[in-house]
């Protein structure tokens, strides 16, 4: 079964083409981080736009390069949330209106159960069931995995995203936007250097006892110390270290406290926050004391991208999602629970 996977839900234009039995034949995305750069952040109306533009022809590379046509498709699968509104229509309506000109099934993808799912595409992959640690931009969540669609919340961030909290971090440091993988380097540079200077910054919500999580205040304290000191290249690498090794240290203990509460011994790292090196380091290391292992997705896959979408896709409709889902109804949530994603039901 072929499967065309459209994601649109933010500033990442993603498409894919994946088959059940041949694996991912092909896949390309277009970033809008440099036109969003300039604003400090993310301009929805420009989102959708962009999309507009990138999308169709970005369709025709994939299947060009695997060789193919619109007419050797099986299905569809588009992201129908969360997301920006504006942007996630565009997905949604190219997905619907080829999805009805070929008389194929279209679905309407949660993107957070793409990222979680993101990790199967690799080799080894992780075998249900799993803790999934979901840390991207707009989510920072520990979700237990028993199967496709079966996602039970652990716990969540109650303020700031994981990867918002690098970028406002960044943004304080005048490292541009999105900072987080230059605030990451910055922070592996100045540990290389062997400086002495150190910061110590708090780790919010470390010993709360459950399984959620808080950025916010260490935002603020970052930056009363960018308040205090001077910001030599020297203080702000010590910054960025010390932001880094406090956020990573939080959801380390907080990925292996819910293995032990679970008494799972896999997990799942997804979403762009799993590209940091630190955390994937500090994650390998305690997971392997007590004889878990950590899975993550591919690096390019790790942030917003169309091959999670035509995989989670492809999973769906290979685990008997119903015909009456299979609508191509021209549907998107802007808001929408990742614990209403069992098979067959109607979100
Ligand atoms: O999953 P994603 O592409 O988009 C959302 O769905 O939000 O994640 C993007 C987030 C951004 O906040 C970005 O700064 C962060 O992931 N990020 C990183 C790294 N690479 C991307 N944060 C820390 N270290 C990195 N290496
Ligand atoms: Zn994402």
């Amino acid at each position: 079964m072929l499967v065309l996977g459209i994601e649109t839900s933010c500033d990442e234009t993603g498409v894919a083409l994946y088959h059940t039995r041949q694996g991912l034949l092909s896949h390309a995305l277009y970033s809008q981080t440099e036109m969003h750069g300039e604003y400090g952040g993310v301009v929805p109306e420009l989102a959708s736009r962009d999309h507009i533009r990138r999308l169709l022809p970005l369709i025709r590379q994939i299947f060009a390069e695997a060789g193919l046509t619109l007419r050797d498709l099986d299905a569809i699968a588009y992201t129908r949330g969360p997301g920006l509104a504006g942007a996630l229509l565009v997905g949604a309506s190219v997905a619907a209106a080829l999805g009805f000109a070929l008389k194929i099934p279209v679905l309407g993808i949660h993107h957070l159960e793409g990222h979680l799912l993101s990790p199967l595409l690799s080799d080894p992959a992780p075998a249900f069931p799993f803790v999934a640690l979901l840390v991207s931009g707009g989510h920072t969540q520990l979700m237990e995995v028993t199967g496709l669609g079966q996602y039970r919340l652990l716990g969540e961030t109650v303020d700031d995203a994981a990867g918002e909290a690098f970028d406002k971090t960044a943004k304080l440091l005048g490292l541009g936007y999105p900072g987080g993988p230059a605030l990451s380097r910055l922070a592996d540079e100045f540990s290389r250097s062997g400086q002495s200077v150190r910061f110590e910054l708090p780790r919010p919500m470390l010993h709360s006892g459950d399984f959620n999580f808080s950025f916010s205040g260490l935002k603020t304290a970052v930056l009363t110390l960018v308040n205090k000191h001077e910001m030599t290249p020297q203080t702000r690498g010590a910054i960025a270290q010390a932001f880094q090794e406090a956020a990573v240290e939080v959801l380390t203990e907080k990925s292996l406290a819910a293995l032990a509460k679970t008494g799972l011994t896999q997990l799942v790292v997804a979403g762009g926050v799993g590209a940091n090196r630190q955390l994937r380091s500090n994650l390998d290391y305690r997971a392997g004391t007590i004889g878990a292992t950590v899975y993550y997705p591919k690096l390019e896959f790790c942030t917003d991208n169309g091959a999670m979408i035509a995989f989670a896709g492809a999973m769906r409709l290979e685990s008997g999602e119903p015909e009456s889902l299979r609508l191509g109804k021209f549907t998107i949530n802007a808001r929408w629970d990742l614990e209403m994603q069992e098979i067959g039901r109607e979100a």
